[in-house]
């Protein structure tokens, strides 16, 4: 069913870190789109104006991604700003003079989770939660089971849950989206897409920058709760899903979940925990934190078409290069040929920075006919200025009603559940000197037969 396009855009947290480097550059490209047309209205407390909003605004696209006049004249017309703290019933007056008389607002909360229930409770009680009202929440949503249930709570307290969005922005990523089409409407991988062919799973995403000047909420998150149980995990649903009854939604939501159901709930066993040399000198750190900068997290999906397929996870922060990747390595044919060293077929899909889907084969050498010469298929796909940004894409779809790209109440929780026990135990953390692949131990604890595979 067609939902009911919102109204108004409410963004609490305008003057934040979040709005610079993201909102405003995406509430740009969807006017460039005409994907935006309605009031956009930006909540915070800074004693600033409308004009030090739209200064701040148009300071954003400058730094981030480039000014399109045109286009920036017709976002400031539609910007609105209204100042005051979040617990002071005033703000929320103050907003409905702005909101006017919008049936179908969005609310996005771009501020820190604490804050979460605070403002959702007050924009039930000024009646915002009603009827076609949305909200849009950032990650993390709750920093382990019982906090996700809690903020769950919460927000259905308010809004039912087909009116909740929960950002993940890797679902946002073309690339990441292309995994389905890619999937489900190829011969290829769908004659591949088992235990029969496939002999393991290893996604890594790597980042050759450290923490950024986030130190201090990096501290209190980690690699597994910032990128592993959220970004990995919709990558490695994306990739093991059954195909779902319809292209629906729900259907694909549904489909997700059933593969984090069939993931065991995991222990200390499962995961290799590393910390980058010199990152407790980072602004903003413990002095004696015991945060992982790096995780590797081994997995088993207990279905007939996965059982026996060991997955790897690993993501990281100051690792060598800065790269997103799924590596499948294929089982091994049972012929031989002559002498020739055979390597093993495999799927490689980059999802960022470049895009790419390879398929790794053997070829005879045509310079040495007597070796093989192992060769990648490459669709490569470079991303122009005219595809969506991630940003913009969920900001779309969150205005237009449509919640596939977002996680879900059942999914958020099933994540959780995965890895909360995991993450609670005392897991020993090991150094790794920065720009290598993590520490050395992950190699003899959590690595595949034959040994990770480094994106180049
Ligand atoms: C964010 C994490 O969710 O994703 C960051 O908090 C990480 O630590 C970022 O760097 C990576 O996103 P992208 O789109 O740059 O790959």
């Amino acid at each position: 069913m067609k939902k009911q396009p919102s109204d108004a855009l409410v963004f609490f947290g305008a003057t934040g870190d979040l709005a610079y480097k993201k909102i405003f550059p995406s509430l740009q490209a969807m006017v460039k789109r005409g994907h935006l047309n309605i009031p956009v209205i930006g909540v915070a407390k800074s004693g600033w104006n409308l004009d030090q909003f739209k200064a701040r605004a148009q300071d954003s696209l400058q730094k981030h991604g480039g000014l399109d006049p045109e286009a920036w004249e017709k976002l400031s017309s539609l910007l609105h700003y209204v100042d005051g703290d979040y617990n002071d019933s005033q703000t929320y007056e103050h907003l409905s003079r702005e909101l006017d008389q919008a049936a179908c607002p969005t609310h996005y909360l771009a501020i820190p989770p604490l804050l979460f229930g605070l403002v959702v409770e007050k924009l039930s009680s000024f009646g915002y939660a009603k009827e076609n009202s949305r909200i849009v929440i950032e990650k993390p949503f709750g920093t382990d089971l019982q906090s996700a249930k809690n903020l769950n709570s919460i927000l259905l307290r308010a809004f039912n849950e087909s009116r909740i969005f929960r950002i993940d922005h890797y679902l946002g990523k073309p690339p990441v989206h292309n995994m389905l089409f890619f999937r489900f409407t190829n011969i290829i991988p769908e004659a591949l897409w088992s235990n029969q062919y496939i002999d393991n799973i290893q996604i890594t995403m790597a980042e050759d920058f450290g923490v950024q000047g986030r130190g201090s909420f990096y501290d209190k998150t980690g690699t597994v709760r910032d990128v592993i149980e959220n970004h990995l995990f919709q990558l490695l649903t994306n990739l093991l899903m059954e195909k779902p009854q319809s292209f629906d939604s729900e259907s694909i939501r549904d489909e997700k979940v059933k593969i984090l159901k069939a993931i065991p709930t995991l222990s200390a066993k499962n995961i290799l925990r590393g910390q980058f040399e010199g990152y407790l000198q980072e602004p903003g750190v413990q002095a004696d934190s015991k945060t992982e900068t790096f995780a590797a997290l081994e997995l088993e999906v207990q279905l007939p078409r996965w059982k026996g397929v060991p997955i790897y996870l690993r993501a990281g922060k100051n690792l060598p290069i800065e790269c997103t990747e799924i590596f499948i390595p294929l089982k091994s044919t049972s012929t031989s040929y002559t002498n020739y060293q055979i390597s093993k077929n495999h799927i490689r899909i980059r999802i960022s920075p470049q895009v790419t889907i390879a398929m790794g084969i053997n070829t005879i050498n045509p310079d040495c006919e007597s070796e093989n010469l192992p060769v990648e298929l490459v669709a490569n796909h470079h991303p122009d200025s005219l595809e969506m940004t991630a940003y913009e894409r969920v900001l779309t779809d969150a205005l237009a009603g449509d919640p596939t790209l977002f996680a879900r109440e059942d999914y958020v929780e099933e994540a959780w559940r995965i890895v909360d026990p995991m993450l609670k135990a005392d897991t020993p953390l090991y150094q790794y000197p920065i720009h290598t692949w993590g520490p050395q131990e992950v190699n003899t604890t959590i690595a595949p037969k034959g040994g990770w595979h480094h994106p180049e």
